[in-house]
């Protein structure tokens, strides 16, 4: 709603650009108005991820799901009493996470000890679904993903580029791929709603110099999600879709400590399953304050020249300051 007011008041502003620069300021007012408006009203509008929603006993399969946002996300929907499938490289930890959530939580948990970054073909991607064919599942997000440190793209080996491609494109579009027919079918057959979150990045809203090839991943998940999330709004599928775009999240892949701006992995879960049918959002209200501005000034506002010049010198940073963390 708020994208066309938007568009309608730009174009009214650009069509007034010669000679009335006052009205081009109070629509430029009422664009930033209506963006404060949404950011305020999105908490009362938000929709959670329950099994009064998604089906009793149903199964959420989580990707990456023994560390980070991942294991976050199997804690909460655990606690949530969805039963899970976890799908990590990681088993010792997989086992972990497996063993503490059945402590805490009555649910079953499956977990499958599969690597993304060399089990590619579209065969080992069948036959993983497969290993949970049995199961009602209901949830599929979309989670792994890894990061290469921070570089020139011209200097980072060309293996390490491929692994993030590989990892953080090739199972979205695959997993997708061969459950959205089940899930199609699902709600067909017994009317039961589901869900397919797919985690992108904040990163995603703009370029990012010294982190293009990660940047790129992400704006390959998050306009292929969104364009899922149209697709699949057709009345007749019963799928929600929704692409989370988180900023920095203290978690093994950021390296990063919880603070104002670095949420923790908890925060950034309970923040995107309480918001399951928007269209794209950012896991906790930090972080939405955060997209917000950086979507208002970085990508609306400032000259390309200068927030470029912005974004690489963030990038110089950044790899200075991983460097010295070494
Ligand atoms: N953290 C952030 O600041 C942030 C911000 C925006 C978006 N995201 C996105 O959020 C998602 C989760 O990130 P995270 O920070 O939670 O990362 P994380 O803490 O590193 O967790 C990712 C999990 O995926 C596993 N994994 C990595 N490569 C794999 C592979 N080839 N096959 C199977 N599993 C693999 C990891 O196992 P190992 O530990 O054994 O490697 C780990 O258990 C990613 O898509 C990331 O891009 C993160």
């Amino acid at each position: 709603m708020f994208n066309c007011i938007e568009l309608a008041c730009f174009t009214v502003g650009l069509s007034c650009i010669l000679g009335k620069l006052p009205l081009i300021i109070i629509i430029t007012i009422i664009v930033v108005a209506l963006r404060i408006l949404k950011l305020l009203i999105n908490p009362f509008i938000k929709t959670k991820a329950t099994t009064k929603r998604y089906g009793e006993k149903s199964y959420a399969v989580i990707t990456g799901g023994a560390n980070g946002i991942g294991e976050a996300m199997a804690r909460e929907l655990a606690n949530r009493n969805f039963n899970l499938v976890l799908i990590d490289l990681d088993q010792k930890r997989l086992v972990e996470v497996s063993k503490s959530i059945q402590e805490k939580n009555k649910v079953a948990v499956l977990t499958i000890v599969y690597d993304f970054g060399k089990e590619t073909t579209p065969t080992s991607f069948e036959k993983l679904t497969q290993k949970f064919s049995d199961l009602d599942v209901s949830i599929l997000i979309n989670n792994v993903g890894v990061c290469n440190p921070a570089n020139l793209f011209a200097e980072i080996e060309t293996k390490r580029a491929c692994l993030e491609l590989l990892v953080n494109c090739y199972p979205v579009v695959m997993l997708s791929k061969f459950m959205i027919e089940r899930l199609r079918q699902r709600y067909q057959q017994n009317k039961k709603r589901s869900l397919i979150m797919n985690v992108a990045s904040t990163c995603g809203i703009m370029y990012q110099p010294y982190c293009a090839n990660y940047c790129g991943t992400k704006v390959f998940t998050k306009r292929f999600s969104q364009s899922l999330y149209y697709e699949l709004n057709d009345g007749i599928s019963g799928i929600d879709v929704v692409t989370l775009a988180p900023s920095s999240v203290s978690t093994n892949l950021s390296k990063l400590q919880e603070g104002f701006a670095v949420i923790s992995p908890q925060m950034c879960a309970i923040g995107a399953l309480n918001n399951i049918t928007a269209f794209e959002q950012n896991g906790g209200w930090q972080h939405e304050i955060l997209a917000f501005f950086i979507r208002l000034w970085l990508v609306d506002f400032l000259p390309r020249q200068i927030a470029g010049s912005i974004t690489l010198k963030l990038g110089q940073i950044l790899r200075i300051v991983q460097q010295k963390a070494k």
